[in-house]
């Protein structure tokens, strides 16, 4: 098994999608600039969604052709219907992430869709997008947990991927949407799931840290063989409606946790902790995050890192 980890970044899509204070698109294009400058090589950078449903990421057709095109670096984005993919087109995609959930009452509220629905629009998305040569991801979010209906069985979750890898994904991202997966639960939906005959290497984790379960839900995803972790930088995402809440993993902190367990990823922490820092500021919060607060450690000093 590799010792090679892939940091898939979502803080300027999943991050900044709900914080209460929008950005302006050169600011956005600061962030994605150091976030690659970090190292980081998959960058899921904005939505083309209906601008009424995500005000914060409107600007995406303006955002996207802006960014730069380094060699090796991917910007995935979140494409929910042939509109979109029009969009993403226009703007010069390469690389997109559809989106459903393990419940009706979830996909309703957030894309007004059942979950049949939405696998029935991406169905053409996803066609379009294979044509041109893109990498594609499909995302399964509430894998753990509903906030409209509870505990959602892991069974389900990998029913709803594998309709998803029949439409063509290269890769299925199990999402924990509210935070409340423990250990236990990704030892089984990741047994479950390669049981079910998915790839290792085609299964990705999303975890938010609502909880304080996320890094320990990323320990028991790499025991597991699980290799591609999402995390945003600077640990946005919060709700907006919950001040201080804490939002997706932070790229930080998971950059520490595989640096100090021997993992390859080619991320820096110390420039990861600049680009944490410069969207904590745009947004005027304080950097909230574990390893934003007391930097990294260099065992050959004992000195903090990047403070
Ligand atoms: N890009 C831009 N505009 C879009 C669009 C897209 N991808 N999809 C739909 N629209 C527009 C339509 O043109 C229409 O505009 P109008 O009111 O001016 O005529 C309006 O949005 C409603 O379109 P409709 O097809 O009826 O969509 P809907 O209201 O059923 O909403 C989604 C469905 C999927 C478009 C919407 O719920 C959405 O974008 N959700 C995304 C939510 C999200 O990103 N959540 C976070 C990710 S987990
Ligand atoms: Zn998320």
């Amino acid at each position: 098994m590799t010792d090679r980890v892939r940091i898939y970044e979502v803080g300027p899509r999943d991050g900044l999608q709900n914080e209460a204070t929008p950005l302006a698109t050169d600011v956005k294009r600061r962030f994605v600039e150091l976030l690659v400058e970090a190292g980081l090589r998959e960058i899921e950078a904005t939505s083309f969604v209906a601008p009424s449903a995500i005000p914060a990421l409107a600007d995406a057709d303006d955002l996207l052709p802006s960014l730069p095109r380094a060699p090796g670096v991917r910007y995935p984005v979140l494409v929910p219907n042939m509109p979109g993919m029009a969009r993403a087109e226009a703007a010069g995609a390469d690389a997109i992430a559809v989106f459903t959930a393990t419940t009706d009452a979830f996909t309703t509220h957030n894309i007004r869709m059942t979950v049949e629905e939405s696998l029935a629009a991406f169905a053409p998305v996803l066609a379009r997008a294979g044509k041109l040569g893109w990498w594609r991801r499909g995302y399964v979010s509430t894998a753990f947990g509903c906030p409209y209906t509870g505990a959602v069985a892991p069974g389900r979750a990998v029913e709803v991927a594998l309709s998803l890898l029949e439409l063509g994904v290269e890769e299925v991202c199990f999402g924990d949407t509210i935070g409340v997966g423990v250990p236990a639960q990704v030892d089984e939906l990741t047994a479950r799931a390669v049981d079910a005959g998915i790839p290792l290497g085609k299964i990705a984790y999303h975890f938010h840290d609502t909880r304080g379960t996320a890094l320990a839900n990323v320990a028991a995803g790499l025991r597991a063989g699980v290799r591609c972790f999402d995390a945003a930088t600077g640990g946005t995402g919060g709700c907006p409606y919950a001040p201080g809440a804490a939002g997706n993993l932070a790229t930080e902190d998971l950059v520490y946790l595989l640096d100090a367990s021997g993992y390859e990823h080619g991320v820096d922490l110390a420039k990861v902790l600049v680009a944490a820092r410069f969207v904590a500021e745009a947004l005027g919060k304080p950097l909230a995050t574990k390893v934003g607060q007391a930097g990294g450690w260099d065992p050959a000093t004992g000195e903090p890192v990047g403070r």
